[in-house]
């Protein structure tokens, strides 16, 4: 005779993602790979049959394999209505974006549509259910915007709703490893419901968990961004400094962030930061203190250290390359940062747009982002127009080109063969990342100007305001 044990009731929460966008979609399979059930829905059928067959909507290292995985694992599964999601889900976790207005504040037009969807949805359904706002919000957003909305459409109160809050922190181009094992959880419940189911669905990550008020939780994310901003834009600062000094940015880098109360990761001179990220929520947050009669100033510096960065980026082109009317330009790099194919806020916009306005023709190329940064270019008005050419390969970026501009870090072009060099009218490369190897650039033939001094090509920095 066999004996059967009991089989043990699972007890593990079940999850549900509302938007499966960058975040929504890492979050909800980072879930999964814990072991934890997650249904999820996106409003746009075209990223649900996507995502269901196995395809991921957007570049992000290793994320195909893990939505292939977990599909097949039967823990990830995509519904087609939010009626469902409401039905099979106890977590209910919004993932829709928050865009920045012009003046800074964030459109809850699309989180506030999801509440209403999802508090719909939740009418004809029993048994405890959690809305949780992943999206990342200003603080009292949770509890005065989307509170109200969900208990009212939901028509429940009480014990059989909870509303949290539960910023994500993951970053572009290493979101799988930010997603599965996140080096913190941050929860804002008013409730021991709503925190102990969190507590739970998280307690299979093994990370530290902080709880705090839905608005403390809000600000948390916010802090964490603007300190995360202002730290690049202070790399930036003092690679500008090292420039007038003649001192290599990078050793002075080194040096500081080494002392453990600094730290070294995000002290790296750029182009600025980009992404959808930064601007967004640090512009965010400053609006939010004027609204309550303050200020973010270390907010407000980072917003216009990063504005000036560009301005100096832009000049440093132009004292290396001199007039730019009818020269070639190569363009490495399209999206935001190596390792995405997000070209939110990325810094080859407004660098295409400048040299384009004054004349250059611009051959740009990304090895991943070329698509959507074809959607996101709009050419600027005004005379002197060149020309904007995307191009499938690196040598056809830099034929015939009078410099090379490296926008984004990746990989492949940081193994610079001799050939590329050849290609090049000019062999000049301004590398805003300072990413490829100087005794490379050396072998190849290549001169480097980066930013911060130290380069071989002893180009003088521009002064401020220097003209083209
Ligand atoms: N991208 C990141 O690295 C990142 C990291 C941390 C936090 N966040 C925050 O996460 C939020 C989402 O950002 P994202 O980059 O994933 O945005 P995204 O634009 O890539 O994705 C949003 C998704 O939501 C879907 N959507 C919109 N309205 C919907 C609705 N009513 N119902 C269902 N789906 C809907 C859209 O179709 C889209 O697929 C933002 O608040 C952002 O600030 C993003």
């Amino acid at each position: 005779m066999t004996v059967r044990r009991p089989t043990r009731r699972t007890t593990r929460p079940t999850v549900g993602i509302v938007g499966l966008g960058y975040m929504g979609l890492a979050t909800g399979l980072a879930f999964a790979a814990r072991g934890l059930s997650v249904h999820a829905f996106d409003i746009k059928p075209e990223i649900r049959a996507a995502v269901a067959a196995g395809r991921t909507p957007y570049h992000e290292a290793g994320l195909a394999r893990l939505l292939q995985d977990q599909l097949r694992a039967g823990r990830f599964g995509v519904v087609d209505s939010v009626a469902t999601l409401a039905e099979r889900s106890e977590g209910l976790f919004l993932c829709v974006p928050t865009p920045s207005r012009p003046n800074g504040e964030i459109d809850l037009g699309p989180l506030r549509r999801s509440a209403e969807e999802v508090a719909e949805a939740l009418r004809p359904v029993r048994g405890f259910r959690l809305v949780v706002v992943k999206s990342t919000v200003v603080p009292g957003t949770t509890e005065s915007v989307v509170a109200p909305i969900v208990s009212e459409r939901s028509g429940r109160t009480g014990a059989g709703l909870g509303i949290a809050s539960n910023p994500e922190f993951l970053a572009e181009g290493t979101m799988v490893r930010d997603a599965v094992e996140p080096a913190r959880i941050v929860i804002g419940t008013s409730d021991a419901r709503s925190r102990a189911w969190l507590e739970r669905a998280y307690r299979p990550f093994r990370a530290p968990v902080f709880a705090l008020t839905p608005s403390g939780a809000e600000l948390v994310k916010y802090a964490s961004n603007s300190f995360l901003a202002l730290k690049v834009s202070f790399a930036n600062e003092i690679a500008r400094l090292s420039d007038r000094l003649g001192v290599n940015v990078d050793a002075v880098i080194q040096a500081v962030g080494h002392d453990p109360r600094i730290g070294d990761r995000f002290l790296k001179a750029g182009p600025g930061f980009g992404g959808s990220c930064f601007d967004k929520d640090v512009r965010a947050l400053v609006h939010r203190a004027e609204e309550l009669g303050d200020r973010f100033r270390s907010g407000d510096a980072a917003l216009r250290i990063n504005d000036d960065q560009l301005a100096y980026v832009l000049d440093r082109v132009r004292s290396a390359v001199g007039p730019l009317r009818g020269k070639r330009i190569a363009l490495l790099g399209l999206a935001f940062k190596d390792g995405t194919d997000d070209v939110r806020e990325s810094r080859a916009i407004p660098i295409a747009e400048a040299l384009f306005s004054e004349g250059a023709t611009v051959r740009a190329h990304d090895p991943v982002a070329v698509e959507n940064f074809r959607r996101a270019w709009t050419p600027p008005n005004g005379t002197g127009a060149g020309e904007l050419v995307l191009v499938a390969t690196v040598p056809e970026a830099l034929e015939g080109a009078d410099a090379a501009v490296l926008q984004a870090a990746w990989p492949e072009y940081l193994r610079w063969p001799g050939a590329w060099t050849r290609r090049m009218r000019v062999p000049l490369l301004l590398d805003l990342r300072r990413a490829l190897d100087r005794g490379r650039a050396r072998r190849v033939g290549l001169t480097v100007i980066g930013l911060g001094a130290g380069d071989p090509a002893g180009t003088p920095p521009p002064r401020p305001g220097a003209s083209p």
